[in-house]
């Protein structure tokens, strides 16, 4: 099968990332373990122009893995807060405290046990590797996904078993002999500014001549698309309550995504008498919430729970979840 027995042009691909790759992003002034590892899981599924300025202060406010291992964790979600998938934030913070309490405050240095610690799949635990050794490792986010899709033309549909596992033999099978920091990096440098979904630069693509899908003029067919359904949609209320400017908030506990953040109280029914002001659209990776903002009478908020009276001033040292902050700040104008 020509898919499995093509052979990516790993020399092309890493001559190409020193000339015109990203050499100058914050993280790559180091090899340093702590900054490559925070900017990775700071990078799965956030774009390099947003990661930036958090990056940027995650190193300001904790410089070394030990400062954040002792920060409180609402100082951890506070800085967090903007950025996502906030599962990212919490493992963070517990894999800092794993690296100072099992590994003395050195991050381990082979997949194998990169990968055991919270937070550090396959790819991040690649991309790691190779950006802090140069040892070429294996590595597979979206856009290197599209990359590799496309270059041996995989007709397995995309997000399926058998594509991922196709995917993993394909990126173990085409590893340079060495440099692995720029054949990582020019990977993920390609699929973000060359091999893009909807107009790819093929003529300024240093592995065109080989990309099967080029040849065939058929790249925008790849990668094969799943034949999906359709998110499903939650409707929820948030409970507004607002008392001498100040907006009660909790902290959301249990398994959910927002997990140590804090939000409106929620309810699955409509609130009885509460006025609905306006509902907020947000989409998740697996579905869409619908939170339709319930108006509610300050007396009527029993004081029980973790949650408090927050000011517009108290609000800047806890996390909460873009959509929240929205409301606070466009919606309520505390
Ligand atoms: N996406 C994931 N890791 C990345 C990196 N090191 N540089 C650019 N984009 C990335």
């Amino acid at each position: 099968m020509k898919t499995e027995s093509h052979k990516f042009r790993t020399d092309e691909l890493i001559l190409w990332q020193k000339q015109y790759g990203r050499n100058n992003l914050p993280w790559q002034n180091s090899h340093d373990p702590y900054c490559r590892w925070l900017a990775e899981i700071m990078l799965q599924q956030t774009q390099v122009k947003t990661v930036i300025p958090y990056f940027e202060k995650f190193m300001q406010l904790f410089p070394t893995v030990k400062d954040l291992a002792d920060a409180e964790e609402d100082e951890v979600m506070a800085a967090w807060s903007g950025l996502g998938y906030y599962s990212r934030a919490r493992n963070l913070h517990a894999c800092a405290k794993i690296v100072i309490a099992k590994f003395d405050g050195r991050f381990p240095l082979t997949l194998n046990e990169l990968m055991e610690l919270p937070g550090i799949g396959k790819s991040t635990a690649g991309a790691i590797l190779s950006a802090v050794t140069n040892k070429p490792a294996p590595m597979l986010d979206g856009n290197v996904k599209r990359v590799f899709s496309r270059f041996f033309a995989v007709n397995e549909e995309y997000g399926t078993v058998s594509f991922e596992k196709l995917l993993w033999r394909l990126a173990e099978k085409n590893l340079p002999e060495s440099d692995g920091r720029a054949f990582s990096q020019g990977l993920m440098d390609l699929g973000a500014m060359v091999c893009s979904q909807k107009d790819p630069l093929c003529t300024m693509c240093p592995v065109s001549e080989e990309c099967l899908a080029f040849k065939n003029n058929q790249v925008l067919q790849y990668p094969v698309k799943k034949k999906g359904k359709e998110k499903p949609t939650r409707i929820i209320y948030w409970k507004v309550f607002i008392k001498d400017n100040c907006v009660w908030l909790e902290k959301r506990n249990g398994k959910g995504v927002w997990k140590g953040l804090w939000s409106f109280p929620e309810s699955e029914t409509k609130p009885s008498d509460a006025f609905v002001e306006k509902t907020i659209y947000h989409e998740f990776s697996h579905y869409k919430l619908q939170a339709r903002l319930a108006m509610m009478e300050p007396e009527e908020k029993n004081e029980t729970g973790e949650g408090g009276w927050f000011s517009v001033s108290d609000l800047k040292s806890i996390g909460l979840p873009t959509p929240v902050k929205k409301v606070i700040f466009e919606e309520l104008f505390l």
